[in-house]
């Protein structure tokens, strides 16, 4: 077996690479919720300032049998780099996996980096390979979160009275930059994350603006917000990407701000953004940590079910 770097200038490279993640994930997943095409395509060729990434092959002759990915995140995190590694089902159990692992550690090392992230999904239903092979590469569990998924469309839901609806695509509009961020900073802070130990991102405007720029490439961005009617404040945000072309949206962050919690505005946010979608979308996918009482009733309630486990892993890099 020969493992070597993918030439990220090459197309066609970048295209088997991409299947290979694609159909691996895929295997013993039947809700995965994959990269799509165009986002991974961004993510190759026009690396941004915030992380780097490196990614292998592994070829057995001339087929290719595996792929790993390494992210190096260059802003925080300078300790911890993410891995990831898949290999074709009629190919497995034969070191493969073993062999992208070992090849991405040693990089991750070469940077400085004391430990390996990842996260492992795991169907309800179906048995996958995923968290035994992080287990026996020496993996500890340090969070969990439910993938769940709904069916569109979702009954209504009214927003409070004593607020109204802002919602906008794309780039954030000025007259709410600042209170979308101090939104943005306080999700970031307060997300649950476990015992896993990393450090929060910090969002300004720049690096806003630099996410809001990539993500449109790939996805048409969406975000519905509560404004509250006496001083226009912004008490809470839903975020939603919708990959270009597909029939699915991905429910990202909903927050909603502490002095403005109580008033069922996260679900409320959630079904406005789901009723202005296009009729071809037809489910979503979200993820919550099970501890996220508050958010996990919301979600049940309008309708989603858990569909996988998700574990945030870690590995010693010593
Ligand atoms: C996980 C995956 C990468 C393993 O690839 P692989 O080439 O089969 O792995 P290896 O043959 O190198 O296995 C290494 C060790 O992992 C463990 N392992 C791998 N698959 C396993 C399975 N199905 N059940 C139990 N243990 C397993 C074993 O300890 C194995 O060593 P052994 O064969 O000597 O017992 C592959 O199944 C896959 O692509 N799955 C989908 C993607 C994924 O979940 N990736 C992991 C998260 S990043």
């Amino acid at each position: 077996m020969d493992i070597r770097e993918l030439d990220v200038t090459d197309p066609d490279a970048r295209r088997r690479w991409y299947d290979v993640q694609d159909r691996s994930a895929r295997a013993d997943r039947p809700y995965a919720l994959l990269q799509a095409f165009d986002a991974f395509e961004v993510s190759a060729t026009q690396p941004g300032p915030y992380a780097e990434r490196v990614r292998w092959e592994a070829h057995d002759g001339d087929r290719l049998v595996g792929v790993a990915e390494l992210e190096l995140p260059l802003a925080e995190n300078l300790d911890l780099g993410w891995a990831e590694v898949h290999v074709l089902p009629e190919h497995r159990r034969r070191g493969v996996g073993r062999a992208l692992w070992h090849v991405l550690a040693d990089r991750a090392r070469a940077a400085g980096r004391t430990r390996a992230g990842g996260e492992v999904s795991v169907d309800l239903a179906v048995a996958g390979a995923g968290f035994d092979f992080a287990t026996a590469m020496g993996a500890v569990e340090k969070h969990r979160e439910d993938h769940l998924v709904a069916d569109l469309p979702v009954a209504p839901l009214g927003i409070h009275p004593d607020y109204e609806l802002v919602t906008w695509r794309g780039r954030c509009p000025d007259e709410h930059r600042e209170h979308y961020l101090a939104m943005r900073n306080q999700m970031n802070a307060d997300v649950p994350a476990g015992e896993l130990d990393v450090e929060t991102t910090v969002l300004d405007d720049a690096r806003l603006a630099a996410s809001e720029e990539r993500l449109a490439r790939s996805y048409d961005v969406r975000v519905a917000a509560a404004r509250r009617r006496s001083d226009g404040v912004l008490g809470g945000y839903s975020l939603l990407f919708v990959p270009h072309g597909a029939d699915h949206a991905w429910q990202d962050d909903t927050l909603v701000m502490p002095s403005h919690r109580g008033h069922r505005l996260g679900g409320a946010l959630k079904a406005a953004a789901y009723a202005a979608l296009p009729p071809s979308i037809t489910l979503v996918h979200t993820w919550t940590a099970p501890s996220n009482t508050a958010m996990h009733r919301t979600n049940t309630a309008m309708g989603f079910r858990v569909v996988e486990h998700m574990y945030e892993v870690e590995i010693p890099l010593a």
